[in-house]
């Protein structure tokens, strides 16, 4: 086992109804005025909003909203908030909706709290010294950023995604109600599982040993999540299901199943940011269409822990070989896929890429063949690209 620090310091208000909380939560912060930062619509339409404004209310706590986050977040949003944030004296930012909302947060929190241009640490230029605090009220149980350190926004000029990580930004509180999730079209609840289901992946797929307890912990989570998916099919508003994905959504990007490996692979999410940047497509689904490519691409590196994937979490019975157990295990987590709706190539994700697209996005995903990503293989933009190809299906 490595070296690690695990440092996880937000606070977790679990369980039905518990949104009721949020002016109580938020008053213990000291702030004098909050920007109620939400998405395009849901938690108006599910009267989420009006709940959570009624809560300040209560407690007297003035605030100014801010909506109209979309999926893969502008950097032009993050503009206008730290503007109006700036204007109005804001110096608490409450998100309600996803990983959306709660990363243009956080990057709207880096840009009130700095002179310079936001897109300057998204860009690599500088690095972060302080964010506003911020607080979440989670309605999707995907990206983890209501644990994580990190945001993900898009920048219109280029449509380039870049992501941002530091722990200024790490939420003071998430308020987690399974409830909320219920009103969720099932194409992003799926994805979101399978981006709960990645985070892990990433960390689980690597060069590491003697792993016994993270690694029992990232197959209990990714058991656990492969079956509340496929209840969520058939029932939807299944509470305990929605539970279990909800407490994984946090638990699998906080850090915990990262616990003394390598540091993570997270090829998978470079190679899908670009995606989701050049195409607009849902990060999760993205996921699922580029992930089964990449791990053909890589798996000789190391047979041996994904055989341990096929055998000790999609349950595939041992073949001759490590080699041959791991890919009867790629191909078993593809089923899964396929069996909860999610793509497993480009084409069925709606992309039917040109040649130049792909190597467009491989140039763009190596930094203009300036950086390697991953860890259980590294990889150049000439394999990005090939991993491009295998995918379009
Ligand atoms: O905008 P509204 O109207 O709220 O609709 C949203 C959106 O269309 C809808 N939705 C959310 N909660 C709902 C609901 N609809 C009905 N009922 C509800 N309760 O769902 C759609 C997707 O929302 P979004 O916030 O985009 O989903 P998600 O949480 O999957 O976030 C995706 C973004 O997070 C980034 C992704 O790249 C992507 O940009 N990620 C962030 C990470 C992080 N900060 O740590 C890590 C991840 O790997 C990921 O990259
Ligand atoms: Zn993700």
């Amino acid at each position: 086992m490595n070296n690690f620090e695990y440092y996880a310091p937000t606070r977790v208000l679990f369980g039905r109804n518990t949104e009721a909380e949020t002016g109580r939560l938020i008053k213990e912060q000291n702030c004098r005025k909050v920007l109620v930062h939400y998405g395009s619509g849901s938690v108006v339409r599910s009267g989420l909003l009006d709940r959570i404004c009624k809560s300040l209310d209560a407690e007297g706590i003035p605030y100014i909203p801010l909506g109209g986050v979309v999926p893969n977040p502008r950097l032009s949003k993050v503009r206008e908030g730290i503007s109006l944030g700036l204007k109005e004296g804001v110096d608490f930012i409450l998100a309600v909706g996803g990983g959306s909302v709660i990363d243009s947060a956080k990057a709207i929190g880096y840009g009130m709290a700095d002179e310079g241009d936001v897109w300057d640490f998204y860009a690599r230029k500088r690095t972060a010294c302080a964010c506003l605090p911020i607080g979440a009220v989670l309605t999707i149980a995907a990206a983890g950023s209501e644990m994580s350190n990190s945001s993900v926004i898009t920048n219109e000029d280029g449509w380039i995604k870049r992501g941002y990580s530091s722990n200024y930004s790490r939420c003071r509180f998430a308020i987690l109600n399974p409830q909320l999730t219920c009103t969720l079209p099932d194409y992003q609840t799926q994805s979101g599982c399978v981006d709960i289901m990645m985070h892990t992946l990433e960390r689980y797929l690597n060069h590491g040993t003697n792993l016994k307890m993270t690694d029992g912990i990232s197959e209990a989570l990714l058991r656990t999540v492969i079956k509340s998916a496929k209840t969520l099919r058939d029932e939807p508003e299944n509470y305990e299901a929605r539970a279990e994905v909800m407490w994984a959504s946090s638990l699998s990007h906080n850090g915990l199943t990262g616990c003394g490996t390598d540091g993570g692979d997270f090829a998978s999410h470079q190679l899908e940011h670009e995606l989701s940047g050049m195409f607009d497509v849902t990060h999760g689904a993205g996921l699922a269409a580029i992930w089964g490519s990449w791990a053909r691409y890589v798996y000789k590196e190391r047979p041996d822990r994904f055989a341990g994937l096929a055998a000790k979490v999609l349950m595939v019975p041992e073949k001759g070989s490590d080699q041959e157990t791991a890919l009867a295990g790629i191909e078993a987590m593809e089923d899964f896929f396929r069996s909860i709706g999610m793509p497993v190539s480009l084409r069925e994700l709606g992309i039917e890429s040109t040649d130049r697209q792909i190597l467009e996005l491989a140039d763009n995903c190596s930094f203009g063949n300036t950086r390697t990503i991953g860890i259980v293989k590294k990889l150049g933009r000439e394999d990005m690209a090939e991993i491009y190809r295998m995918a379009r299906g």
